[in-house]
């Protein structure tokens, strides 16, 4: 498998993959621009129409990067897997949900497999990106391969890299951020290493796919327990009337051993909602609690009935109910500038609210109208359409939000704040979480 090597550094080396999504798509132009010959390949074949006409559908790829690597013939998107044939490489990103039980759904990382498998007999290095629990890449991929009769080192290479993109980050996108590999054997490390080095300056190399997969759930652990303990204070904080962005920025100046977390409305994404979760299941296999997630989960997802709660008091105060009240959302994405509502607080909160009988109006400068499965009424934030409303719900803070924030105040008759991005405007009209 050393001749792997050779085409890596010499870039001939064609690379397939699988999952044209937030992740995919941008990892596989990194490589087209870097002059590899890249194949992805996506069941969605609107995303692949799509990106045939050169027409990006992530918010952190722009159009040009699609058509420059398109018209090169460096990036070619397929709908179809045996596309692959040719390929020396082969990564998967393919979605890693949690099942309605809230178990890890490996269903689509099998089914990439299978596709991989499928291909002419020819030796690979396979890598996953996908975040998921300990084990996996060894447990259900190395398996899946052997069953099949391919012999590790002979036939394949097999290595789990996970993906640390933060989709709408500005600073850092895929290339920014060191790589993590780890193979199931020394050579696998080793030649993935620098496959990623074309395109990554810094490559860090763990001894097993066990410790690259744990490498991500620590990250998103980290994340999750830091955003649960942020989100009881800012609870606690509240029935002592204290103001807790005020506490937190002023605790975010100690120059060391401090780092911000930010309360917000509840969890969303396809990551932090999701990924420490398959962590616990896996530490119970292994009759071990993981107290810390499966409380932080608990607290986080508390947050949603937390916000509803308090817009009843605030209504309350008002002397409206909150049966048949106005209510406008404003931002459905489940963080700032993103155009994505995976497992977004926003669609708990409008179920919700829908139940209890409010009449919702909707806003996300991300849509232009309203996915049929939710229900409320889409309407631009105009001073008229403000004024008519009973409540204003501000969920995500869009920038194109926090521009017009004083318009928004001046014109609602009252603002339930998530994000506190009314900072440093006064009016007895806002609400803070
Ligand atoms: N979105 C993030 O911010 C992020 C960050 C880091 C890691 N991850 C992880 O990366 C993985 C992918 O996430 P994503 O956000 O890119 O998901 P996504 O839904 O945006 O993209 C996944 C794509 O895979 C395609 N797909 C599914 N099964 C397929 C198959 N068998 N063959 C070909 N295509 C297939 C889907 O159509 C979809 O377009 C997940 O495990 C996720 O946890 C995501």
């Amino acid at each position: 498998m050393k001749f792997l090597l050779e085409k890596i550094k010499k870039k001939k080396a064609v690379i397939g993959v699988i999952g044209l999504g937030y992740v995919g798509l941008p990892l596989a132009l990194e490589f087209a621009k870097k002059g590899f010959r890249v194949k992805g390949v996506d069941l969605n074949e609107e995303k692949v129409s799509s990106l045939c006409r050169g027409k990006s559908y992530v918010g952190d790829v722009k159009d040009t990067e699609v058509k420059s690597t398109l018209k090169r013939k460096t990036f070619m998107p397929f709908s179809d897997t045996s596309a692959l044939n040719d390929t020396d490489v082969v990564i998967i990103c393919v979605p890693t949900p949690l099942r309605k039980t809230r178990e890890p759904d490996v269903s689509y990382i099998i089914q990439a497999v299978e596709s991989i498998l499928s291909l002419n007999a020819k030796k690979r290095l396979i890598i996953l990106e996908s975040t998921t629990y300990p084990g996996t890449t060894d447990e259900v991929i190395a398996q899946m391969l052997m069953d099949a009769g391919l012999v590790p080192k002979k036939d394949f290479l097999l290595v789990f890299s996970p993906e640390r993109v933060d989709p709408g980050n500005k600073n850092y996108k895929t290339k920014d951020i060191p790589k993590v590999v780890g193979g199931i054997d020394p050579l696998s490390t080793k030649i993935a290493a620098a496959l990623y080095q074309n395109i990554i300056p810094k490559v860090i190399q763990v001894s097993s796919t066990q410790s690259a997969e744990m490498v991500k759930l620590l990250e998103n652990t980290f994340r999750i327990v830091n955003i649960g303990l942020v989100n009881e204070l800012a609870m606690m904080c509240d029935k002592m009337n204290i103001n807790v962005w005020e506490v937190i920025e002023a605790a975010a100046t100690k120059p060391f051993g401090f780092m911000p977390f930010y309360p917000g409305p509840g969890l969303g994404g396809h990551c932090i909602p999701i990924d420490p979760l398959y962590l616990s299941w896996k530490a119970r296999m292994f009759d071990f609690e993981a107290r810390f997630i499966d409380l932080a989960s608990q607290i986080n997802r508390m947050m949603p009935q937390y916000v509803i709660q308090k817009t009843i008091e605030a209504l309350n105060e008002r002397r409206k109910s909150i049966k048949s009240a106005k209510i406008y959302i404003l931002g459905l994405a489940y963080k700032k500038d993103v155009h994505d509502i995976r497992e977004s607080p926003a669609l708990d909160i409008i179920s919700a609210l829908n139940t209890k009988g409010a009449k919702i109006f909707i806003h996300d400068p991300y849509y232009a109208k309203m996915d049929g499965h939710i229900q409320g009424v889409y309407k631009k934030p105009t001073p008229a359409n403000l004024k008519s409303m009973d409540c204003v719900l501000l969920i995500t803070d869009h920038l194109a939000y926090k521009k017009q924030i004083k318009n928004i105040v001046k014109n609602c008759s009252m603002l339930i704040d998530t994000r506190y991005i009314t900072k440093g405007i006064k009016s007895s009209k806002i609400v803070l979480i």
